[in-house]
């Protein structure tokens, strides 16, 4: 049985008592999947006491965004965590984490720039300033982040580096459906048949690489597939290539260089965001 706890007090006198012992931290908003389980099962091997954190952060998300109707399974996410052999489950409520009167932001103000930061402003910011909250109650010596969310783990990067933290980041690749669709909380949100068209998100993301790889320049490639995705009913807010990690512009390929090819789009009133990561 893993314990759960709701309060910052409670959390914190617990955290006191695991002297000497490596902790692990998985950050999430809950409404668990296979890609969540698959974080615990990379983080449980490599320390003493696994803690998941479920908080559906209402400051990464824009005020027209998704924060009321974004999914909540309580009881499900503590038997899957239970399952997958979480110790320690920290669900705080809102006034837990921003009491009235809270007024502090941490931002990193480079690689949150591009990519989702240009349509989602108060995204990283918000998330910046959760996760280094939750860094600092849990105090843990590793924390394990999916790449699915390949910008996030980067800015998340940038700050325990500029900030002197010493936790360390576990990354763990996207998990997806046997389609291809990469799992996310929101695909709860698609019809059966925008679930069908879903995969060809990250269809395209495969063929826009390979023509890169026979030779293709990097723009004709990122605007065939946002042109491909948007003739499929897609609404396209980006498809673009960025060095990694600091996620600048890449318009041409170098030898042994790592990249991040990744997309946005909107399909109905779903976002999805999908990447590749790859070394040319
Ligand atoms: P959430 O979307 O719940 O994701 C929690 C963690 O699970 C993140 O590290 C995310 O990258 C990872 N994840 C989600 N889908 C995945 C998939 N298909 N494969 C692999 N990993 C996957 O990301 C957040 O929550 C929030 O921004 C948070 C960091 C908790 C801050 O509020």
């Amino acid at each position: 049985m893993a314990e759960v706890f709701a309060t910052v007090k409670d959390l914190k006198a617990w955290r006191r008592k695991q002297d000497g012992l490596r902790v692990g931290i998985v950050p999430t908003m809950g409404a668990l999947h296979a890609g969540h389980g698959t974080l615990i099962e990379a983080i449980r091997p490599k320390v003493d006491r696994v803690v998941m954190t479920l908080f559906v952060n209402p400051k990464q998300f824009g005020p027209s965004e998704d924060f009321d109707r974004y999914p909540r399974a309580f009881e499900s996410d503590v038997k899957l965590a239970e399952s997958k052999g979480v110790d320690t489950i920290f669900a705080p409520s809102l006034e837990e984490i921003y009491p009235e009167g809270f007024s502090t932001r941490v931002e990193e103000q480079d690689r949150s720039k591009p990519l989702c930061g240009i349509f989602r402003p108060v995204f990283f910011g918000g998330i910046t300033t959760v996760v280094l909250k939750l860094f600092h109650l849990v105090e843990p010596h590793l924390a394990a982040f999916g790449k699915k969310d390949a910008q996030q783990y980067y800015v998340i990067q940038k700050m325990i580096e500029d900030l002197h933290m010493s936790v360390e980041l576990l990354p763990v690749e996207t998990v997806r459906e046997a389609d291809g669709l990469a799992m996310s909380s929101r695909n709860a949100y698609l019809s059966a048949e925008e679930r069908e068209r879903a995969p060809r998100v990250y269809r395209e993301l495969n063929h826009a690489l390979d023509r890169m790889r026979a030779g293709m320049g990097v723009e004709r490639a990122l605007s065939e597939a946002k042109m491909e995705l948007d003739r499929h009913g897609f609404k396209t807010q980006y498809f673009d290539l960025r060095t990694v990690p600091d996620l600048s512009e890449a318009r041409s390929l170098e030898h042994s260089r790592h990249y991040l090819l990744a997309v946005a789009a909107y399909l109905g009133a779903t976002r999805l965001i999908d990447n590749l990561e790859f070394e040319f």
